[in-house]
């Protein structure tokens, strides 16, 4: 993606060809800084504090977190140790897990004086290939907008979407966004609703961002207003990323998603969710049941961050002080609700069978 002319991925190896560079998302939208990192622990305290999110570059930097872990101690218990402390980082997006076991498969093969050059260039595959998955879902998904717009006419396709699941989350491209951007950038006329994403606000600082700097029109929806605009007809289609997908077509998601796949079914607004098949968590059959839910701090939900008008950023108290507070991160939006699962492979209806299709080489998989 391209931010006041030049290209980026949200992570990158610098220049000095081994710390890990990261877009700072927590200083977004009013600042776009690069942080760097230079240890697992640096690595671990981004992802869980949300300077990197989003369920595919968790599992990006999570890999680049076990490189840097391998140049300080590349023995057995270092890699053990590295795996253990990024694990325990973020226990919704199943990318974590899925970048983790990849990377302790392949290190624990090598002699340790090899591993961190291993690591490094295992942890950059991971990253060109989500490259490359989300570069596929977008050329998938662009075929639904295209689809639509077709049957719209002269008027934009409207794309309502929650959270962010653009390049921001992913290395580029994004997931929900990359049919978006591949749709825009094919000439088709596209709008996108962007649900603002109480209690963090991603749908408001980073995916706005995001769309503004790519040229792709949108306007910002306070979370409660995606119902209404459907029953207005001001809806095409919702597309959302998913931070773990069952083997049977569940999407857990941003918290807040179900409630948006009700109000498509209501108003037969097709719903997809947009993945690539590190987010397929293979041994799950009921993702109500079985994918845990991050449950995060009351400050997310009694505070909120902004600028004001003299250019400080603050964050300000907007709950009554002392309330007791519920912030559960993530919700499952069950497989019936779900239209399609846009994946590098293609469509496929959100059903074991439809998984399958394309990924028949999972069949009687456990993991
Ligand atoms: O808590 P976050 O910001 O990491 O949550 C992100 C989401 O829920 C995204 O929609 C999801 O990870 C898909 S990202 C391509």
């Amino acid at each position: 993606m391209r931010i006041h002319g030049q290209s980026y991925r949200s992570i990158f190896v610098a220049g000095d060809g081994w710390t890990v560079a990261v877009v700072d998302q927590t200083r977004l939208p009013f600042a776009f800084e690069i942080r760097h990192l230079h240890g697992a622990d640096d690595a671990a305290a981004a992802i869980s504090d949300m300077i990197v999110r989003g369920a595919p570059l968790i599992g990006v930097t999570a890999a680049y977190g076990v490189a840097l872990g391998m140049r300080a101690d590349p023995t057995d218990a270092g890699l053990e140790r590295v795996v253990e402390l990024l694990g325990r980082t973020r226990p919704t997006a199943v990318n974590l897990r899925w970048a983790l076991t990849r990377m302790a498969a392949v290190l624990r093969r090598e002699p340790p004086a090899h591993r961190a050059d291993r690591a490094y260039e295992e942890a950059g595959r991971i990253a060109d290939e989500d490259v490359a998955a989300c570069a596929a879902i977008g050329r998938h998904g662009a075929t639904i907008i295209e689809r639509l717009s077709a049957a719209a006419g002269r008027r934009p396709v409207n794309v309502l979407t929650h959270c962010n699941a653009g390049w921001l989350a992913c290395v580029d491209w994004g997931t929900a966004l990359a049919p978006v951007y591949a749709a825009h950038e094919s000439g088709i006329a596209v709008h996108v609703y962007v649900d603002e994403t109480r209690p963090r606000n991603q749908g408001a600082s980073l995916t706005a961002f995001e769309l503004g700097a790519h040229g792709v029109p949108y306007e910002v929806i306070v979370d409660n207003a995606g119902g209404h605009l459907m029953q207005r007809g001001h809806i095409d289609v919702c597309i959302v990323g998913s931070d773990r997908t069952t083997a049977t077509g569940d999407v857990a998601n941003k918290i807040g998603t179900y409630l948006k796949a009700l109000a498509a079914r209501d108003n037969d607004v097709p719903f997809y969710a947009a993945l690539p098949s590190s987010t397929i968590d293979w041994s799950l059959d009921d993702g109500l049941r079985q994918v845990p839910i991050e449950q995060r701090s009351a400050r997310e939900v009694t505070h909120v961050r902004g600028r004001a008008d003299d250019g400080r950023v603050l964050e300000v108290e907007v709950v009554n002080p002392g309330s007791t507070v519920a912030n559960p991160g993530f919700d499952v939006t069950p497989a019936r609700l779900v239209t399609g699962i846009i994946t590098e492979r293609g469509i496929a209806p959100a059903t074991r069978d439809g998984l399958l299709s394309l990924y028949p080489e999972r069949a009687g998989a456990t993991a």
